[in-house]
């Protein structure tokens, strides 16, 4: 046997043993968890649809959100179409995005919309009170933002402003943009290059009406929120959705009397705010500068989620048991502190693995309560809090939650699979959390989709899956992971945390076993 040969027969026999180690560490990590990781996928069951409006977004005139995350003007050299960026339009398309929620948050109820049309040119400006307190030109108004809904093929949602506002001016607004025929303000549209209405169906009255939104009670509240609502005015064939201002976390008296007062038959949903943050107030923590304890306390913040969402969702269910009203969760993400050198008032932050792990398990979470949950809308699409893309220039590039809800998007419309799990816990010193977070769906054309979260960066997780009553023919599958806790993408590293295919998976009958590594996002396809 010659130097060469020698050396090809030890590789051969090196590969030989790597794949029996790793077969080995398989089975070994599947019988290890086989009683302990198990998920029930009631595949022949099913009846509540998973809105795509659970997958919407929500971009504010807040740092660089609006003004270089997706408005650069038409003179711009970023490619744009009517001064919308191209880069955005196309990587917001491929995640299928549902809805956009706009102007705000905290800005909605300080913007008067006829200062956001006409001529650019003669728009007046105004003071950014609670973003930096820059100066805003007004440039981006309703029909920039209409029109990039168009581009985007998206549902506009629109939030009107009640607490500096007047309820003339928002009547006025719906009718600005819905009616079809004569009148001063659609004649005012047509002026400003619009002839067509635009039919918006969703709109909020109100955001943050216990804080930034005009430091009302509830009782005050559901008040202004009946008269606001009485003059918005379906005109045509378009019917208003209107979303009521809701409760900031586990304020579930503002719920109590929002259900009260206002009742099922005065709004289409009733609105939730809830970041996943460490404290209100500073210091919250860096994006990307943690450690396990740091990990573990953020994903223990997310996992109280359910619990918030449930005790509101009891409350409605007590004047609302036909579940007419929605749960329109429309602010939900990570927040933390700003990175360092940026406006604190901007809210700029990075976006890690922990980012995509606390995405995944919302959304498995909205997805098991979609006969109530009906909208929501992570903060924010561009270069804010858990954002979807960041922007520096001509430059754009996806987080690592971007990646969730391009892997997620197959539950839009889906039909949601009940489905039981049993899991190990992830234990950090003497505090634990459940290590696993599912939900599944069928799509229309019969397929079966599985969200995975394994949350334990230290140990993969053996999972024993049955679907009942399907005979499992194929799986594919794509997982998100990443080396470190902290592992995201830069500019210079745009790919360092992105999907690959998932394919260490077995089928025997209806049951599928399968080794979630650790810190990992996966979704399947079965068919
Ligand atoms: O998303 C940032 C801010 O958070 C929003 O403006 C406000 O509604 C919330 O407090």
């Amino acid at each position: 046997m010659n130097k060469y040969r020698g050396h090809s027969f030890r590789m051969t026999c090196r590969r030989i043993m790597i794949v029996i180690a790793a077969w080995t560490l398989f089975v070994h990590v599947m019988l290890a968890a086989k009683d302990a990781n198990q998920l029930i996928v009631h595949a022949d069951q099913g009846k509540e649809t998973i809105s795509r409006h659970i997958y919407g977004h929500f971009s504010e005139h807040l740092g660089h959100c609006i003004y270089g995350g997706i408005w650069v003007g038409e003179d711009s050299k970023i490619p744009n179409t009517r001064g919308i960026r191209k880069d955005v339009v196309e990587a917001l398309k491929k995640i299928n995005i549902p809805n956009l929620r706009w102007p705000g948050g905290c800005f909605a109820d300080e913007y008067h919309w006829m200062d956001g049309i006409g001529p650019r040119s003669k728009r007046p400006k105004m003071i950014n009170t609670h973003w930096g307190g820059v100066t805003e030109d007004n440039s981006f108004g309703t029909h920039e933002f209409l029109d990039l809904c168009e581009q985007l093929g998206t549902e506009p949602v629109i939030c009107g402003n009640v607490g500096s506002g007047a309820v003339e001016e928002m009547s006025k607004w719906v009718e600005y943009i819905n009616f079809d025929g004569v009148s001063p303000l659609a004649d005012m549209r047509r002026m400003n290059g619009r002839e067509e209405p635009w039919g918006v169906r969703y709109w909020g009255v109100g955001n943050e009406n216990w804080g930034c939104g005009g430091e009302m009670t509830a009782e005050f509240y559901a008040d202004q929120y009946r008269r606001y609502a009485t003059y918005c005015r379906n005109y045509g064939r378009s019917r208003l959705f209107k979303i009521a201002g809701g409760a900031g976390e586990a304020d579930y008296h503002w719920t109590e009397v929002c259900m009260e007062h206002i009742g099922p038959g005065r709004m289409w949903g009733l609105s939730l705010h809830h970041y996943t943050t460490t404290v209100w107030g500073a210091p919250k923590g860096s994006a990307t500068e943690f450690d396990e304890q740091g990990y573990f306390v953020i994903l223990d913040k997310c996992l109280k989620i359910p619990e918030v969402i449930d005790n509101h969702i009891a409350i409605m269910d007590k004047y609302d048991p036909q579940k007419r009203v929605a749960l329109v969760v429309d602010e939900w993400g990570t927040w933390y502190d700003v990175e360092p050198g940026t406006n604190p008032g901007f809210l700029f932050q990075q976006n890690t693995i922990r980012d995509a792990l606390v995405a995944g398990i919302h959304l498995n979470e909205f997805n098991k309560r979609c006969d109530r949950i009906r909208m929501a809308n992570l903060a924010q699409t561009f270069n804010v809090l858990q954002a979807v893309i960041f922007t520096q220039d001509d430059q754009m590039m996806t987080t690592p939650t971007y990646h969730v809800f391009d892997m997620y998007k197959v539950h839009h419309d889906a039909t949601l699979l009940p489905s039981d799990l049993k899991c190990e816990n992830y234990q950090l010193d003497d505090k634990i959390l459940p290590s696993l977070n599912a939900s599944a769906s069928r799509d229309s054309s019969g397929k079966v989709h599985i969200s995975l979260c394994n949350i334990d960066p230290n140990r993969s997780a053996g999972l024993d899956c049955e679907l009942q009553g399907m005979k499992v023919k194929k799986v594919t599958g794509r997982v998100l992971t990443a080396s470190e806790i902290n592992s995201h993408n830069t500019f210079e590293k745009p790919d360092t945390v992105k999907p690959v295919p998932f394919k260490d998976i077995k089928i025997d009958g209806s049951h599928l076993s399968m080794v979630l590594p650790a810190k990992s996002v996966v979704v399947l396809e079965v068919q």
